[in-house]
């Protein structure tokens, strides 16, 4: 079961992360907040993405939600840790289907791109699917894992 959700943003995604944590808290999901904890313009987006993508790597929570501006770069450093399948999300179908299909343990979103509301459908689509576990999806995921072994 979906229960602890990580979340971490950079000055991009500092408004949009304190919404969603309040959404979360409100629906009964515990938060782990990885900064930043304040808004603070001049930070950068790896000192919170970073950790964020190895807590989701040791099941230290159940999935991550990484912002920055773009959602680019929080994207591209939680997919350099082992173990995280991370995947910037601008459309409600790939908030499912990337769970579904691809396993994505860790949504990003752009915290200048998105709206708050859509990005909350987005959160929820994402904390509510599982993967499918079908043969085509885990034959094509083990040649990606393959690449960190
Ligand atoms: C920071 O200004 C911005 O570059 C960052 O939040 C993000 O958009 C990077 O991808």
């Amino acid at each position: 079961m979906v229960k602890k959700i990580g979340l971490a943003a950079d000055h991009g995604g500092f408004e949009l992360k304190e919404i969603i944590s309040g959404y979360l808290k409100d629906n009964g999901f515990e938060v782990a907040d990885y900064g930043a904890y304040s808004l603070n313009k001049t930070d950068d987006y790896p000192d919170f993405v970073i950790p964020l993508a190895q807590a989701v790597s040791q099941n230290k929570i159940d999935r991550g939600i990484a912002i920055c501006g773009s959602g680019v770069g929080a994207s591209i450093a939680a997919n350099k840790v082992h173990g995280v399948r991370a995947a910037l999300i601008n459309d409600y179908f790939s908030s499912y289907q990337g769970v579904e299909d691809d396993h994505m343990n860790l949504l990003c979103l752009g915290g200048r791109v998105t709206g708050y509301a859509a990005a909350l459908e987005y959160v929820k689509s994402f904390l509510n699917a599982s993967y499918s576990q079908l043969e085509r999806h885990l034959r094509r995921i083990n040649k990606v894992n393959n690449l960190e072994k």
